[in-house]
C-alpha cells in the first residue's frame, strides 16, 4: 500500500454498512439446532456482520460477462461447492451486488431472499445442510455492482468491483479490489478469510479485450463476438484476494522461475494495458529476482503463478492472489517486493479474523527491509526509518480493536518490527528456519495472532516468543531492536 491516510475512512464506512453487531443468542426452551444456527455470523471482532458460523465454501465456480469493458455491468452465474460443520436449514451469503435472477440447489430452483441492509443472501435448501454433507448452490445474477464509497479518498474509491470508464486513457477496464470485503459486491461469497477456498474463474468479454484472474490459465474460448478466458486457482485463498481483470491487455510471459515447492517453476505473466509506458514496466523488470531473494527466506513460492496486472486509476495496491493488482503510480521496487510478500502472508496463509491482519502488512512490510539488504542496502536504516515513525506518530498493541486501525502504521511499521525483534532474539538463521516453517504450516490455513505466538514458542523457543510477544502486546514502543549478523 502506498497511501495508507486514505484506507481507515474507507473502512469505516464499511464497517457502518456492513451492519451491527449480531443479535446475542438467547437461551430458548427447545432450540431446533438448525434454525438455531443458522442465523449467526463468524462475528469477526471488526466487521461482525461478514460470513456464516458453520458454513464452508471448499470452491466457487465463478462465470462472469463484461459486455462493456468500463461501465459498472455484469452479469453472473457462480457455483459454490458446500459443506457445513454444524447442521445449517439457510445458507447466509455475503452478497451487495447485482439483481439475483435465479438460485439453484443441486440444480433443482430453491426460495431465496436479500437481506440488503445485513447484505445477504438467504438460500432455503429443500432440507438442512449436515455436517458431512456436500452440496452445489448455483447463484444467477444481472446488473450493477453495489457501491460502498470512501469519504476521504481523494478520488472516491469503491471496494470490489471497479469500473474505468473509456475515454480515460484507455478503451474501458474492470477490475476487483476487494480487501477487506468487496468481493461480495460482485460475487455471493462467505465473505471473510476464515473461509478459503478454491476458484475456477471464467470471464466473458467482447473481442479484442483480454481477461485475467488468479491462477494459472486455461484454454481460450471463441465464441459469437465473445472469448471467454479460464483460470485455475487451485490453492485456497481468501475471497478479497481474488483478482478479475478485463482491459486490452498486453500479457507478456517471463521464463518460469524454480521457486516453487521441490523446485517447481512458478509461471511468470504480466499484464499491461495497452500503452503503459517503460517507466512503469520496469518496476516489473526484476520479479524473478524478487522471487528467488524472498523464497531464500520465505521458504516455497505457495502458488503457480506469480505476476501482476497494471492499473491506471490513482489507487493503493493491492496483494490479489497469483496476480498483484498494481497502479500505475504504485509501480516501483518497493510496493512491487511488498505485493509479492503478501503471496506468502495474506494469500497463502491468512489472517483468521480481521483483528489479525497485521500478521499480513507487518510480514510484507518486512520483506522490503529483506530487500533493501539483498540489494547490498542498510536494512537496520530502514527499521530506524519505520521506528522514528511509530515514535513520532504514536502506536498500538498489534491485534486490532477497531477498523480505522487495519491498516494504519502499527499494523505495517511495528508489525515489521515485530519480525525484525524476534531475529535479533534468534538469529538469521533461526529466524529464517522460522519463516519457512511458519510457511509451510500455515499456507493454506487461517490463523490468529494468538497462533503465532504459541507456534513460535515450539520453533524458536520461549526467548524468540518472549520478543515477539513484547511488540504483539505492549502498549508503548518497545526499544529498536539490533539483530547482530
Ligand atoms: N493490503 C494492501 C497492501 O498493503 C492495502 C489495502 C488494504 C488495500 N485495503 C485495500 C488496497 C483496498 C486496495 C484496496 O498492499
Ligand atoms: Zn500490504
Amino acid at each position: 500500500m502506498t497511501n495508507s491516510t486514505v484506507l481507515p475512512g474507507l473502512l469505516i464506512l464499511a464497517a457502518m454498512l456492513a451492519g451491527g453487531p449480531p443479535a446475542p443468542a438467547q437461551p430458548l426452551p427447545a432450540p431446533p439446532p438448525v434454525s438455531a444456527g443458522a442465523a449467526r455470523t463468524l462475528n469477526d471482532p471488526i466487521f461482525p456482520s461478514l460470513g456464516q458460523l458453520g458454513l464452508d465454501v471448499r470452491h466457487y465456480d465463478v462465470a462472469l460477462t463484461v459486455a462493456e469493458p468500463g461501465t459498472p455491468e455484469l452479469s453472473g452465474a457462480v457455483t459454490l461447492t458446500l459443506a457445513a460443520t454444524r447442521p445449517l436449514a439457510e445458507v447466509r451469503l455475503d452478497f451487495y451486488g447485482p439483481t439475483v435472477t435465479a438460485v439453484r440447489w443441486n440444480g433443482q430452483a430453491a426460495p431465496f431472499r436479500m437481506e440488503p441492509d445485513r447484505q445477504k443472501l438467504v438460500v432455503t435448501p429443500p432440507a438442512p445442510l449436515l455436517p458431512g454433507q456436500e452440496a452445489r448452490l448455483t447463484v444467477e445474477y444481472q446488473g450493477a455492482p453495489g457501491v460502498i464509497l470512501d469519504p476521504d479518498f481523494s478520488t472516491p474509491l469503491r471496494l470490489g468491483w471497479q469500473a474505468v470508464p473509456a475515454g480515460e486513457g484507455g478503451a474501458g477496464a474492470n477490475f476487483t479490489l476487494s480487501e477487506p470485503q468487496g468481493t461480495h459486491t460482485f460475487l455471493p461469497t462467505n465473505d471473510h478469510p476464515s473461509d478459503k477456498a478454491t476458484f475456477t474463474t471464467r470471464v466473458t468479454v467482447p473481442p479484442g479485450f483480454t481477461a485475467a484472474a488468479s491462477g494459472l490459465e486455461g484454454a481460450v474460448v471463441e465464441g459469437s463476438g465473445t472469448r471467454t478466458f479460464v483460470f485455475t486457482q487451485a490453492e485456497p485463498i481468501p475471497t478479497y484476494a481474488l483478482a478479475v481483470h478485463v482491459n486490452r491487455f498486453e500479457r507478456v510471459m517471463a521464463p518460469p522461475v524454480p521457486v516453487g515447492a521441490n523446485g517447481a517453476p512458478v509461471v511468470r505473466r504480466d499484464y499491461f494495458p495497452v500503452g503503459t509506458a517503460d517507466s512503469t514496466r520496469s518496476a516489473y523488470a526484476r520479479t524473478d529476482e524478487m522471487l528467488r531473494v524472498l523464497s531464500g527466506w520465505f521458504g516455497p513460492y505457495p502458488f503457480g503463478a506469480y505476476g501482476v496486472a497494471v492499473v491506471t486509476p490513482p489507487l493503493p495496491a493491492l496483494e490479489t492472489a497469483t496476480l498483484s493488482t498494481m497502479p500505475v503510480r504504485s509501480s516501483n521496487e518497493r510496493v512491487a517486493v511488498h505485493e509479492l510478500a503478501h503471496q506468502w502472508f495474506g494469500d497463502a496463509v491468512s489472517p483468521a479474523t480481521w483483528a489479525d491482519v497485521w500478521l499480513n502488512e507487518g510480514f510484507a512490510t518486512y520483506a522490503e527491509l529483506l530487500w533493501t539488504e539483498a540489494q547490498g542496502g542498510d536494512g537496520q536504516a530502514v527499521a530506524a526509518r519505520w521506528y522514528a515513525i511509530l515514535a513520532q506518530g504514536g502506536t498500538r498493541p498489534l491485534v486490532a480493536t477497531q477498523a480505522g486501525q487495519l491498516f494504519d502504521r502499527s499494523a505495517y511499521q511495528r508489525g515489521a518490527l515485530a519480525l525484525h525483534a524476534l531475529r535479533a532474539a534468534v538469529g538469521d538463521a533461526a529466524f529464517r528456519a522460522f519463516l519457512h516453517a511458519y510457511t509451510a504450516r500455515f499456507s493454506g490455513k487461517s490463523l490468529t495472532t494468538a497462533d503465532l505466538l504459541t507456534f513460535a514458542h515450539t520453533q524458536v523457543g520461549g526467548a524468540g516468543e518472549a520478543a515477539l510477544r513484547t511488540w504483539v502486546e505492549s502498549p508503548g514502543l518497545p526499544p529498536l531492536p539490533v539483530p547482530a549478523h
